[in-house]
């Protein structure tokens, strides 16, 4: 079966205020989630009528189009989109409206049995004009409505409320959705399902997004909606009821995020800017978890949970997505190599359908920087359910969540959370938030080797003590390798294939290079443990294939020498991001890096494969911050 998906993210505003600069504000705040195209509907203050734009593409396209009219109404609801089937075009844009023109709805989710939904409607007659899944709600729920009408229920937002609710009960998948309706039309309602939705409380009106960042610019007040619950929203107040229909009344909270002004300074692109931040990033991380010590004047890693919370942990396990999960990687090699405790890293999205067997006093760890990756969250989900259903202590949920978005969802699942602290990323390509995250987990594991014993005090000081080296190295290898990546990017712009090797900690660093040149080259990359390199890959070299090879002095330094021979006796172009030492002149071109311990080397090999990346991206005229068919938080599995 073809499966129609959509993932987006989804504003919507009640009030008093003009909506349509409130949504576009919103959108803005959202693209990050999909920007295959963009739309808004509002109803017409005057005429009581839905009026709907939507255009492909870029936000910028809508806003364009938005211009050219002069619609005026205080209700809409918007959508930016990212779809993986059904061609991102106008028709499959939302806003979708019902056939008497009277409904709108904006979805991100999966309505999963939108087939036999539609083969139903068609079946009495409704002609569907997108080949999107969420089509099928606003017909839906105008049947329904025209049913209600004949109970004689009044034409309000709670006659809106019935028939939204008795529709959503016929959906399978997960959802948040925002709707309108021209016969109550100073109602919204909204309603999720295991996706996040959250309601902002301005003053003289109601505003709800699939994202914080898109209220905060109107109101810091918000309520985040639980799972499974459907609201009614008017300019005079908010009702939220649970799937029992039960009327929900809570408390509504602070946001603590402010509003920040992200500038571009002088980069060209936003991913160039957040590379250059990186050694921001080590300082901010550094200050903010590594304090002195008042009886021993040493710096220790401050976690915001107490000891017990790693005495009893015997084991790990860490679901992740992207590049989250490359990070993942390099964690589990510390926490198992350093800190001895048994660690295993799976992609979220095979773990929440095939978890291996339940043992006692497990850690699991979800890394995500945006809190919101779907599969993630579905895995952190099923795991505090699996445990909770054993009555023994040692199984008690132990989650930890590593993440830069404390009020994303992720950060609502647990209390024990590691803020990585990046500052907003914009380039979708993740740069200085898989560094941060990648020294979260070395905190973890000084932490778990302190605890455990597993590390001598020796070592111990010494890793922290070249983290707090880390700033101004990170700030020598971006002088140095900027100008001569964009070099080595002239030469390379055009290649088909690039083979990334590394091996021990530095493997995951090989998937991670691979990954950002994918992402915004569009160039074939893969990234191999430099030993399996010739069960396979191998076949693939000639001279047209670029090897870039990380060999970093330490436990595998001559096996990964080795293996990089292996590639030059195939004619394959060599790259070797290593130190000026012994073995390295077998490279045709060294991306030099400074001699370091084998431990924090991750952190020192990143900088280089990133830069190339970009500068490869941008040699070829690529959209680096956006680029095609991706999205910053991927909100459906
Ligand atoms: C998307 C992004 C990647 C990111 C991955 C996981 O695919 O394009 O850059 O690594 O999601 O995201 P998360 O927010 O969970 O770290």
């Amino acid at each position: 079966m073809k499966k129609i998906v959509s993932m987006c993210g989804i504003v919507a505003v009640t009030g008093y205020k003009k909506a349509i600069p409130l949504l576009i504000d919103g959108l803005k705040k959202l693209e990050y989630r999909g920007y295959d195209s963009a739309g808004i509907a509002v109803i017409n203050s005057e005429t009581k009528e839905i009026i709907c734009n939507k255009a492909e593409g870029k936000l910028k396209n809508l806003i364009c189009n938005v211009s050219h009219t002069n619609i005026e109404g205080t209700i809409g609801i918007g959508h930016t989109r990212w779809a993986t089937h059904g061609k991102p075009e106008v028709k499959n844009a939302h806003p979708h409206v019902d056939n008497s023109g009277k409904v709108a709805v904006v979805q991100n989710g999966i309505i999963e049995n939108y087939q036999e939904l539609k083969n139903r409607l068609e079946k009495d007659g409704v002609v569907f004009h997108s080949d999107t899944d969420t089509e099928v709600i606003p017909h839906l729920i105008q049947k329904e409505l025209i049913a209600l009408n004949k109970l004689k229920l009044d034409n309000n937002g709670s006659t809106l409320l019935v028939a939204v609710r008795n529709v959503i009960s016929d959906l399978e998948g997960s959802y948040a959705l925002a709707i309108l309706w021209a016969g109550a039309p100073e109602s919204l309602v909204v309603a999720r399902k295991q996706a996040p939705l959250i309601i902002g409380i301005g003053e003289g009106e109601f505003i709800c997004a699939s994202d914080t960042p898109a209220i905060a610019n109107l109101t810091k007040i918000i309520l985040p909606m639980e799972d499974e619950e459907i609201a009614l929203l008017t300019p005079l107040g908010i009702e939220i009821y649970d799937s029992n229909n039960e009327r929900q009344y809570r408390n509504p909270i602070s946001l603590q995020i402010s509003e920040q002004v992200i500038d571009k300074m002088n980069f060209k692109h936003y991913m160039l800017k957040e590379i250059y931040d990186q050694p921001d990033t080590a300082k901010n991380w550094l200050e903010k978890y590594l304090v002195k010590d008042s009886n021993t004047g040493k710096l220790e890693v401050n976690y915001p949970f107490d000891t017990k919370f790693f005495e009893s942990i015997e084991r790990i396990e860490i679901v992740a997505c992207g590049t989250s999960k490359n990070a993942a990687m390099v964690g589990s090699y510390l926490l198992q190599q350093f800190s001895g405790i048994p660690t295993n890293v799976f992609y979220a999205s095979e773990f929440r359908y095939s978890p291996p067997p339940l043992l006692p006093n497990t850690l699991t760890i979800g890394v995500t920087q945006s809190g919101e990756t779907a599969d993630t969250i579905a895995a952190i989900n099923m795991e505090i359910k699996r445990r909770s259903l054993m009555s023994e202590k040692r199984y008690k949920p132990n989650i930890l969540a590593i993440t830069n978005r404390v009020e994303s969802s992720i950060g609502r699942k647990t209390s024990n959370i590691i803020d990585i602290c990046a500052g907003t990323e914009i380039g979708v390509a993740a740069t200085k938030t898989f560094f941060a995250q990648l020294l979260s987990f070395y905190g973890l594991a000084i932490k778990f080797a302190q605890i455990k014993g597993s590390q001598s005090n020796q070592n111990i000081r010494e890793l922290i003590s070249d983290l707090v080296q880390l700033p101004p190295l990170v700030e020598e290898l971006l002088e140095k390798h900027n100008k001569s990546s964009a070099k080595l990017a002239h030469d390379f712009f055009n290649v088909k294939d690039v083979i990334f090797l590394g091996r021990g900690i530095n493997y995951p660093i090989a998937l991670e290079g691979a990954l950002k040149l994918k992402e915004i080259s569009y160039i074939h990359a893969a990234g191999y443990p430099a030993g399996e390199m010739k069960h396979g890959p191998i076949a693939l070299l000639d001279k047209k294939v670029p090897v870039i090879s990380i060999a970093t002095p330490g436990e595998v330094f001559d096996k990964v020498i080795s293996n990089a021979q292996e590639a030059k006796a195939r004619d394959a172009y060599l790259i070797g991001v290593a130190p000026d030492y012994s073995g390295t002149e077998i490279f045709d071109y060294l991306m030099t890096i400074p001699l370091t311990s084998e431990w924090i080397s991750p952190l020192i090999s990143i900088i280089p494969l990133q830069l190339l990346s970009y500068h490869i991206a941008a040699h070829r005229g690529l959209d680096v911050d956006q680029p095609r068919n991706l999205a910053k938080s991927v909100t459906v599995e």
